[in-house]
């Protein structure tokens, strides 16, 4: 059987990360690696911080502080934003660790050894007042083409003209203001990605044939506009160092290796972390190298594809070392706010930490895993939100839980009561449940979320129908010994369900399991005959009422919530 390696992209270090960043990386890849686990498939999860690169430095200056020590505070802060989601990684690591600087200068050597390095003199602007040189889009100035005084050197946003430094008239320093500019000589290291072209092609034409249309579409457009050789250096003080060893000169002028080239080995650098942290029991290399019994899936947004599945793939094929390459890439278009775009520098949209302070983490995780913008874009909005968790959760199964387990006490005290053998209805019930069992399993497999949310939906809506026809309130009145088959049948469906919705929703999921005292009860998935046969908690069990599971959202939170995030103001320039 296949050990399943699971990835998301790694969220950049320099702020809280918005729901948009949440439901295209980390949840799906929560969510599957959970199902995996369930059904009994070793499953390794790693992700980390990307931790290098100017915007670092630069929001560690903003906050006053070292930049290690800005990023090891914001590590932590991101940390537990995720422990509050219920991400279950098996590691969540730091792109800054010295796994990953060995691992990474590792893989330079050896693409220098095979002849897929060249060193080579560049023009770059270098900044007086700030003693450094500035990456293209840290230099500002009037764009020469429409004359907006903020266009960068890399774009004008205005005018969307991709620009050169040099172009920009006034240029100055979006660091410091200062124009005490000049263009000075640096030398590079350059991948020479040119060289690997065939070998990429060749590697996606068999290996990306299953891959979701989103991101096979992505590499081909990379591929077809071809390979460009790339700078993989930068004149920075925070990265991971050239190696003295193989480049003294670079190295002794301080040269660090550009962010995108050591963010995607830290996939491999945070296995070595967690391996790390209990040597004798952890192998990361047997997850990594020569794995041939290892099937590797990423989850990231679409504008993380590229690098993914063209850049990364080049950089692992050169090294000419046998290296895991990713099997399935799952891609994620863009989720709205009110239709226009979550935007970090602007703060609009729902940032993960204000939306745990607002409702516990599974209200989140359902409401985006339903609403997964999978085959298409999809929009956040508050009613849709309030909407999905009144109905959905709070209606459909908090109630059904609730519900059961409140009359089930208050009629036949603190235990799974016995009554009847199940009858045709039951039967009826158990096929139904099977069938959409076995439908959710397909789409966890085929990680189609929405698809799969769907059937879970219909699993709990199967019970409420179930208890509609049955009534067992009325049912009580004629033939209590009905009413208690019902209600057994009906807590059997709750365990059934808190089984089933863990990938999901596992905070609510437990407290569903808890309600029974069953021993030796694990989340271990569920049986096509166990679903037809409904008989997990048998009568005799004890049991409790768990707190209501889910509140509702009412008019007057709705629009606390649309005041305080500015609802209108997003849709207006949407
Ligand atoms: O786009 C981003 O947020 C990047 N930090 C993703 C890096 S993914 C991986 F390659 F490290
Ligand atoms: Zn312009």
């Amino acid at each position: 059987m296949a050990r399943h390696l699971i990835t998301s992209a790694l969220p950049y270090i320099n702020g809280i990360k918005h729901l948009g960043n949440m439901v295209g990386s980390m949840l799906p890849a929560d969510v599957y690696a959970r199902f995996l686990r369930q059904t009994g498939r070793e499953a390794l999860y790693i992700c980390a911080t990307d931790e290098h690169g100017t915007p670092a430095e630069l929001a560690a200056k903003e906050a006053g502080l070292p930049v290690d020590a800005f990023c090891a505070q914001q590590h932590d802060v991101q940390k537990a934003i995720y422990a509050g989601f219920n991400i279950s990684f098996d590691y969540f690591g730091r792109s800054s660790s010295p796994e990953n600087r060995e691992i990474t200068q590792h893989f330079a050597r050896q693409l220098e050894k095979n002849g897929f390095i060249e060193e080579r003199s560049i023009r770059q602007v270098y900044s007086l007042a700030d003693g450094r040189f500035l990456p293209d889009r840290y230099i500002v100035g009037t764009c020469p083409h429409c004359a907006y005084d903020k266009a960068r050197g890399d774009q004008c946003e205005n005018c969307t003209r991709v620009l050169d430094p040099t172009d920009l008239i006034d240029a100055r320093s979006a660091i410091s203001g200062s124009s005490d500019l000049e263009v000075r000589e640096t030398k590079h290291l350059f991948l020479l990605q040119s060289k690997l072209q065939g070998e990429v092609e060749a590697w996606i034409d068999e290996h990306g044939k299953d891959w979701p249309v989103l991101a096979s579409s992505i590499a081909r457009k990379w591929l077809t506009e071809g390979l460009n050789d790339r700078a993989i250096t930068r004149d920075l003080d925070w990265g991971v160092p050239v190696p003295a060893d193989t480049w003294p000169e670079l190295a002794a002028e301080g040269k660090v290796f550009y962010v995108w080239f050591d963010a995607p080995v830290e996939y491999i650098g945070a296995t070595k972390e967690w391996a790390d942290q209990d040597a004798e029991n952890r192998d990361w290399k047997s997850w990594w190298y020569e794995a041939e019994d290892v099937r590797y899936t990423q989850f990231m947004a679409k504008d993380n594809v590229p690098f993914h599945t063209v850049m990364f793939p080049a950089t692992e094929l050169g090294t000419r070392e046998p290296w895991k390459k990713v099997d399935y890439v799952k891609a994620f278009n863009w989720l709205t706010y009110y239709g226009g775009k979550f935007s970090t520098s602007q703060q609009r949209g729902i940032f993960t930490d204000a939306a745990l302070e607002l409702l516990p983490a599974d209200y989140w995780r359902y409401f985006l895993m339903a609403n997964a913008p999978e085959s298409d874009d999809s929009s956040f909005t508050w009613e849709h939100f309030a909407g999905t968790v009144n109905k959905d959760l709070a209606d459909t199964l908090g109630n059904f839980v609730n519900r059961v387990l409140s009359f089930s006490r208050k009629r036949f005290g603190d235990e799974v009561p016995a009554g009847l053998e199940e009858g045709e209805a039951e039967a009826e019930l158990g096929r139904q449940i099977a069938e959409l069992l076995a439908e959710y399993e397909r789409y966890m497999e085929e990680m189609q979320f929405r698809k799969a949310a769907q059937a879970l939906r219909a699993l709990w809506s199967a019970g409420n129908s179930y208890l509609e026809t049955k009534a067992p309130w009325l049912e009580i009145k004629t033939n209590p010994e009905g009413a208690a088959l019902t209600l057994r049948t009906a807590m059997n469906l709750i365990h059934l369900y808190a089984i089933v919705s863990e990938p999901f929703i596992p905070a609510s999921a437990a407290a569903m399991r808890s309600a029974f005292q069953l021993e030796g009860d694990t989340a271990t998935w569920v049986t096509q005959d166990e679903a037809k046969s409904l008989t997990f908690v048998p009568a005799g069990t004890p049991f409790t009422v768990p707190p209501v599971l889910f509140a509702k959202i009412t008019e007057d939170d709705l629009e606390a919530y649309r005041e305080r995030f500015g609802a209108n103001d997003a849709q207006a320039d949407a």
